[in-house]
C-alpha cells in the first residue's frame, strides 16, 4: 500500500532495456529493471517511448564487443531527436572498456560496471541533471556479500536466483574472471528467503545461477557447500523443480551426482560444458581435467539418473587444435549424446592467457569445423525430440506461446513442449504425451485429453 501511494508521486518514466550475453546477464536485467522501478522506471518493449536505454552487454567473443559499438552508433539519431533521453551501457564491455567508453561514444551518458548494479539509481539520477559518470570499480568480496541486489518484483513461473558470482578458474581464452571478478557465494539464509518468497508468489521452478556453481561456499567456511544448498533448496514448500547452471567438470563430484540419486525435485538436466574432447586441448585451456575425467562424471550421472538431459558448450578451433584433436571432440560428443550443445568458434581475448598464442587455423578452416561439429549436433538433437514421440513427461506450463493458440512449457529434460490446454494450467505441472519431435522443441498433447479421447 505504501509502495503504490509512493509510486503515484513519482511521473512514470520508461526503460528500454537490451539484454546480450549469458543468463547471468539476463539475471541481472531483472535486478536493474526492480532497482530502476524504484526510482519510477517502468519496462517498455518500444524503444521510441524510452526515455532511458540501456544495453547490458558482453565481452565473451570479440564480436560480442563489436556488436555494442555497432549498437550505440544507431542511438546517435534518436538522441538527437529526443534531446533528454538517457543512453547507458552496463555489463561486461562496460566493465571491460569502463571510462574509455564515455570517450568513444560522445552521445553516452552512464556506464556502470558488473559490480556496481546496486548503485545504479544514483547513476541515473546524476544522468538525468546532466553528469556523466562511468562507475566500474570492483568492490572487495567482504562487502559484496552485503550487496547482492535482488529482483523482488512479484510474478513468474520460473526464476533465476544468483548463488554466487564471478569465477576464479581463468581458462586461458576466458575473460569473465576479468570482467566479473573473484569468486563470491551468497549467504545460504539469504537464498533460501529469496526463494520462499518467490515461492509465496507463485514461483514454481528456480534455476541456481553463477559462473561456477559448484565452488559455491568453497570461500565460506559458514555456508554449506553446493551439495548442501541443493538439499536445503529441494525443502522449500510449493518450489516443483529447480535446476542450476553453470557447472565446472573439474569441481563436480560424486556429493553432487548423489544429489541426481536423491532429490527428486532436482530436474534432469545437467549443463556440464566440457569445451574439448582432446587432453592435449584440455590443458592448454587450462581446464584442469581429462577427457577420461569428464566421461567418468557423465557415466555416474546417467547411472544416477538415467533420464538425464546433458548439454553443454564447445569451443572450437583453440590455438594448436589439431585435426585429431577436433576428432576427439566428436567422438566425445558421440560418447555423451549431448541434449543440445552451444558451440564456438574460438576468439582470442584481451588479456586472457591464450591470446598470446599464435592461431595456425585460418577463420574458414575453424568455420569449417564449427559447422561439421553443429551439423552433427543438430542431427542428435532432433533425433533425440524424435525418440521422446509417444513418451508421456510432466511438464510445467509457463505461459502461452506466441502464436497465442498453444500453451508451453518445459519437461524437467529442459526441452520445450507446446500443446493446447487452457491458460489456466499456468504455473501447474500436467501430464503431456508427446506428438512430434522437431529440431528446438516437441509438440504434444494433455495425458487427460488423449486418454479421454
Ligand atoms: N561460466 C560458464 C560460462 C562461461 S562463458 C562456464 O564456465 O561454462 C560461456 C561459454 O562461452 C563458455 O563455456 C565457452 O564455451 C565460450 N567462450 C568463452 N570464452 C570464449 C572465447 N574466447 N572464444 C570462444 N568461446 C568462448
Ligand atoms: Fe570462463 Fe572458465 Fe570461468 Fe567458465 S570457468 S567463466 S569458461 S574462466
Ligand atoms: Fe558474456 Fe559477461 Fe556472461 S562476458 S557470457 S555476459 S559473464
Amino acid at each position: 500500500m505504501k509502495r503504490a501511494n509512493l509510486r503515484e508521486m513519482i511521473p512514470v518514466k520508461y526503460l528500454y532495456l537490451q539484454t546480450m550475453g549469458c543468463q547471468m546477464n539476463v539475471s541481472d536485467s531483472e535486478k536493474i529493471a526492480a532497482l530502476l522501478q524504484r526510482i519510477g522506471y517502468e519496462l517498455t518493449d518500444d524503444q521510441r517511448r524510452a526515455d532511458l536505454i540501456l544495453l547490458n552487454t558482453c565481452s565473451v567473443r570479440a564480436r560480442a564487443e563489436e556488436k555494442v559499438y555497432a549498437h550505440l552508433a544507431n542511438y546517435v539519431g534518436m538522441k538527437r531527436k529526443k534531446p533528454g533521453l538517457l543512453l547507458g551501457v552496463g555489463g561486461c564491455v562496460a566493465q571491460q572498456e569502463g571510462e574509455r567508453l564515455l570517450d568513444r561514444v560522445p552521445h553516452l551518458d552512464l556506464v556502470f560496471g558488473t559490480h556496481n548494479l546496486h548503485r545504479l539509481p544514483q547513476i541515473v539520477l546524476a544522468a538525468e541533471e546532466g553528469r556523466r559518470l562511468a562507475e566500474v570499480d570492483f568492490i572487495d568480496n567482504d562487502t559484496r556479500v552485503n550487496l547482492f541486489p535482488v529482483d523482488d518484483r512479484p510474478g513468474g513461473v520460473t526464476r533465476f536466483v544468483t548463488v554466487m558470482q564471478g569465477c576464479d578458474n581463468y581458462c586461458s581464452y576466458c575473460i569473465v574472471p576479468y570482467v566479473r571478478g573473484r569468486e563470491v557465494s551468497r549467504r545460504a539464509g539469504e537464498i533460501v528467503a529469496e526463494i520462499r518468497q518467490m515461492a509465496e508468489h507463485g514461483v514454481r521452478e528456480i534455476t541456481l545461477l553463477g559462473q561456477n556453481v559448484n565452488s559455491y561456499g568453497a570461500k565460506s567456511p559458514d555456508e554449506p557447500d553446493f551439495a548442501g544448498l541443493l538439499r536445503m533448496v529441494s525443502q522449500i514448500p510449493g518450489i516443483e523443480r529447480f535446476r542450476f547452471t553453470t557447472s565446472h567438470p573439474k569441481d563436480f563430484n560424486r556429493a553432487l551426482i548423489q544429489c541426481f540419486a536423491e532429490l527428486p525435485k532436482l530436474c534432469s538436466h545437467m549443463h556440464l560444458p566440457a569445451q574439448s574432447g582432446s587432453d592435449a586441448v584440455l590443458a592448454g585451456m587450462n581446464r584442469g581435467y581429462t577427457r577420461e575425467h569428464y566421461l567418468s562424471m557423465v557415466t555416474e550421472l546417467k547411472q544416477a539418473r538415467p533420464d538425464i538431459a546433458i548439454t553443454g558448450d564447445m569451443i572450437v578451433g583453440f590455438p594448436g587444435e589439431t585435426a585429431e584433436d577436433f576428432a576427439q571432440t566428436l567422438s566425445l560428443m558421440d560418447e555423451v549424446g549431448y541434449a543440445d550443445l552451444f558451440s564456438f568458434m574460438y576468439s582470442p581475448r584481451p588479456g586472457t592467457l591464450a591470446a598470446g598464442l599464435s592461431e595456425e587455423l585460418s577463420y574458414e578452416e575453424k568455420r569449417e569445423r564449427l559447422e561439421l561439429l553443429q551439423d552433427i549436433q543438430r542431427k542428435g538433437t532432433r533425433r533425440q525430440n524424435e525418440a521422446l514421440v509417444g513418451t508421456i513427461d510432466e511438464v510445467l506450463v509457463e505461459g502461452v506461446s506466441k502464436r497465442g493458440d498453444q500453451l508451453y512449457g518445459r519437461t524437467s529434460g529442459n526441452r520445450v513442449v507446446n500443446f493446447a490446454g487452457d491458460p489456466a494450467l499456468i504455473g501447474t505441472m500436467v501430464d503431456v504425451c508427446m506428438t512430434k519431435g522437431y529440431q528446438n522443441s516437441l509438440l504434444g498433447t494433455l495425458a487427460v485429453d488423449s486418454e479421454a479421447a
